[in-house]
């Protein structure tokens, strides 16, 4: 159990992101059928989203919460605005309730800054096939994961081109080595990605109503209209709840997530016409736990260079755990 100063802050950070409060209530109060629907909130928290759904008209709300004093803030919440009579509360594992209520509308936010890190698509999938009526509506129906490439010499000199100017009787380099082993959690402005028309590209997309494996590994690919040093790469995300999009591009104005920086050891100088590649893939429910209690996400990536002709001519290999790796150009 989390201690409640820690929890509250989460929920502050959540509650005070006006544009993720406004989206989740439009949507619900575009897809809830007054005096019919029954809604299943998918980790419930204070309850924002039953009590929307419910001063929707929702018939029925189930709300679904494991953090027992979250859970125990949404019940107090819920009675003070008299909404106990339409609203139960169990402060359960949804993963472990036994023979949940059917209900019209599953509706879940527990979407992280990569995307899925918090879960989404495992819970997304078991609330599908136990939880959800044949014909119901999924919000979030679908996740789209984002990648553009970041253009950012300051950025990069945080991250790596710092070993160049130290002076220290130490061998920096094995820690700014190890240092780019890793995803960094950013707020990234619209003017670090690489300043190219149209610079983000989907690499994959999950689709929450469809049964079957989703997908973990993909690929982005951009030509260069003009040149371009390449540092890292942007991850970041689009949702559509009903007929609403959350989303986290810098490009937008800001939410409490941010982006996701996957740092390249060493810029990839791009002129016009050469074409970029990365490579990602991972698996995101393998950090699934709050407060960063998890054993981390796994996430690799790859970007590789190539000449018009389409020779490789540079690259790395990258990922969460482990220093980058050169490309073997002669493969
Ligand atoms: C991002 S918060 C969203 C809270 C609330 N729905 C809102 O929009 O303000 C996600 C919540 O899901 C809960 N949660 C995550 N996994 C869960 C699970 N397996 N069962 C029940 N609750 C879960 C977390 O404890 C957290 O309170």
């Amino acid at each position: 159990m989390t201690d409640p100063a820690t929890l509250a802050d989460y929920h502050r950070r959540l509650l005070s992101d006006r544009r993720r409060c406004e989206v989740l209530r439009r949507a619900l109060s575009e897809v809830v059928v007054a005096g019919q629907s029954v809604v299943a909130d998918i980790g419930a928290g204070t309850g924002l989203l039953g009590v929307l759904a419910a001063l929707a008209g929702a018939r029925r709300v189930v709300l679904y919460e494991r953090e027992p004093l979250a859970a125990a803030w949404a019940e107090e919440f819920v009675a003070l605005r008299g909404l106990a009579d339409r609203i139960s509360i169990y402060p359960e594992d949804v993963r472990y309730v036994l023979d949940p209520e059917p209900a019209d509308i599953v509706v879940s936010e527990t979407l992280g800054n990569l995307g899925p890190d918090e879960g989404i698509v495992a819970l997304l999938d078991d609330a599908r096939r136990r939880y959800l009526r044949p014909g119901g509506r999924m919000l979030p129906e679908s996740l789209e994961l984002v990648l553009a490439p970041v253009s950012s010499a300051a950025l990069h000199h945080e991250i790596a081109g710092w070993v160049a100017e130290a002076d220290l009787p130490l061998d920096v380099t094995k820690i700014r080595d190890l240092a780019l082993g890793n995803a960094y959690v950013r707020r990234l402005a619209r003017t670090e990605l690489v300043a190219w028309p149209s610079p983000e590209r989907i690499w994959t997309k999950y689709d929450f109503l469809r049964d079957g494996p989703q997908p973990r590994a993909g690929v982005a690919v951009w030509e260069a209209p003009v040149a371009a040093a390449v540092h890292g790469f942007a991850h970041y995300w689009r949702a559509r709840f009903a007929g609403q999009i959350l989303t986290t591009s810098p490009a937008d104005p800001p939410t409490h997530w941010e982006q996701v920086y996957l740092p390249l050891p060493e810029p990839l100088e791009l002129l016009p016409g050469e074409r970029l590649e990365l490579r990602i893939a991972g698996d995101f429910d393998a950090g699934a736990e709050p407060f960063g209690q998890g054993p981390g996400i796994a996430l690799e990536w790859e970007a590789r260079a190539y000449d018009p002709a389409g020779s490789l001519r540079g690259g790395w290999s990258c990922g969460v755990g482990g220093p980058p790796a050169p490309l073997d150009f002669q493969k």
